[in-house]
């Protein structure tokens, strides 16, 4: 077993004063590189993989809010790249659109406002096409906006703020990784092996103190029911609770056993080790859940070896239980807009229409810019399992109704950008369609379904239709 990567945060190459606002302006650069990383000892090959920085995953990005970003993305990995910062309110031109890409030796440079409130946002690959295939090889990394009110509240802070990213992976009996694209899958890569900020199954030394864990799936296919489990007691589930989600603190920290996470969610929780000095204490994950193909080690995610001794106790106190004043948007009856996510002739759509359908086609909804609109979110896929994810905005969770799960106690005081529709679940979803104008994206975070076509466009505009 391996310890747990974490990965570097990302430093600035140049700081500016915005002369319009006085403000601070952080330039950073990224390169998009190929690196070999011998995940199966010798004799076995290393695995080739591409990231930002040539590393798995990218480096961490910690801004504070306020502070405007410039980077600059050099792509120097194997395909065209297109960069989205998921959970950012970013202007169109800088959101990743999937036709923006940018070609291998080119470079665009994204623009970030950060003036949102504090969240754990990521940043990866979004170019047409291939977007499973870059994120799969590692173009995927952590962004974590702060902001001085969530500062004030002493939760775990630095050492003891740690960002987990998932994702499966599968590898070739000689070491090297599998290739989804070269095998022709159009359906989902879940991987039989769990990694942990890139690397499989890792432990975690900790002290018997709270952390912050700041969970990403930032997988291909896999959803995950979590849960922790004290190795000397198998069988019984932990409790720990959760206090942010996809767009920052939850509004009343939600005391858990299992945290239910698709693709391309955050869920922040906070585990308390002070009663396990010297204990093992395994994260797992549920076999069965959601349509996942599971595998002889899928069930297990990593490891916290329980230290004896805590060497720092700021951020260790009670966690409150009101969090934030959450800005949930206005109640409002009615469905403004239905989208149905459906599995056709290898192909998957969204109300019938795909991609490469053309730009005319692809706009499914025209939201006035400031309107609360409803959207209903329809599986009608079979046994497939969707996460949702709907560009520049955070929604609400309002309901999901259809299979065995409803809105569960974490997503109900929480908002969203990303929702998991399971088999023949219908989601309702409301959100305030703002700031901006422009046309964004909205599909399905399961790579393959997104590369397969199931991705579409709504188009925020002043104009009412
Ligand atoms: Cu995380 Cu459209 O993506
Ligand atoms: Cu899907």
């Amino acid at each position: 077993s391996v310890p747990l990567p974490v990965a570097p945060i990302k430093q600035p190459k140049k700081t500016f004063t915005n002369p319009n606002t006085g403000g601070i302006i952080n330039y950073y650069e990224i390169e998009i590189k190929p690196v070999e990383i011998q995940i199966y000892p010798p004799p076995m090959k290393k695995a080739r993989f591409v990231g930002y920085d040539g590393m798995i995953p990218g480096p961490t990005f910690m801004q504070n809010q306020y502070e405007e970003a410039i980077v600059r993305f050099i792509n120097h990995g194997d395909r065209s790249s297109s960069i989205h910062l998921h959970g950012s309110y970013s202007r169109a031109p800088f959101d990743g659109y999937a036709d923006d890409i940018t070609p291998i030796d080119g470079y665009k440079d994204y623009y970030y406002p950060n003036a949102q409130n504090g969240r754990m946002l990521w940043y990866h690959d979004h170019a047409v096409d291939h977007t499973a295939e870059n994120a799969y090889y590692g173009q995927a990394g952590v962004y974590i906006l702060r902001d001085s009110y969530e500062r004030g509240l002493g939760l775990p802070n630095g050492k003891y703020d740690v960002p987990l990213a998932l994702s499966g992976k599968y590898y070739n009996p000689d070491g090297t990784l599998w290739d989804p694209e070269a095998n022709g899958e159009t359906t989902s890569v879940y991987g039989d092996v769990i990694h942990v900020n890139g690397a499989p199954w890792p432990y975690f030394d900790v002290e018997p103190r709270k952390y912050r864990f700041r969970l990403l799936n930032s997988g291909i296919s896999r959803t995950y029911r979590l849960y922790m489990e004290d190795d000397t007691k198998p069988g019984t589930r932990l409790t720990f609770t959760v206090i942010g989600a996809d767009t920052g603190l939850l509004e009343k920290s939600v005391p858990t056993q299992d945290l239910y996470m698709s693709v391309a969610e955050r869920w922040e929780i906070i585990m308390d080790f002070t009663n396990y000095a010297n204990k093992k204490i395994t994260l797992k994950n549920e076999k069965g859940v959601g349509a996942d193909s599971d595998f002889d080690g899928t069930d297990r995610v990593m490891q916290f070896r329980v230290g004896n001794k805590v060497t720092d106790t700021s951020g260790n106190g009670a966690i409150p239980t009101n969090l934030r004043t959450v800005p949930y948007p206005p109640n409002k009856a009615g469905i403004d807009n239905s989208m149905v996510f459906q599995h056709d002739g290898g192909m998957w759509n969204i109300n019938g229409h795909v991609w490469s359908d053309g730009i005319d086609a692809r706009v499914l909804a025209k939201p006035k810019r400031g309107s609360i609109e409803v959207w209903e979110l329809i599986n009608k896929s079979g046994g497939w399992t969707h996460p949702i994810h709907i560009h520049l905005i955070d929604f609400q969770v309002i309901s999901r109704t259809g299979g065995s799960r409803g809105v569960q106690p974490y997503e109900a005081v929480a908002l969203k950008d990303v929702v998991w529709v399971g088999p023949n679940e219908r989601v309702l979803v409301i959100a305030r369609y703002s700031p901006w104008d422009g046309i964004y994206m909205f599909h399905c975070h399961n790579l393959i379904h997104e590369d397969h076509e199931m991705l579409a466009m709504f188009n925020v505009t002043f104009l009412a239709d």
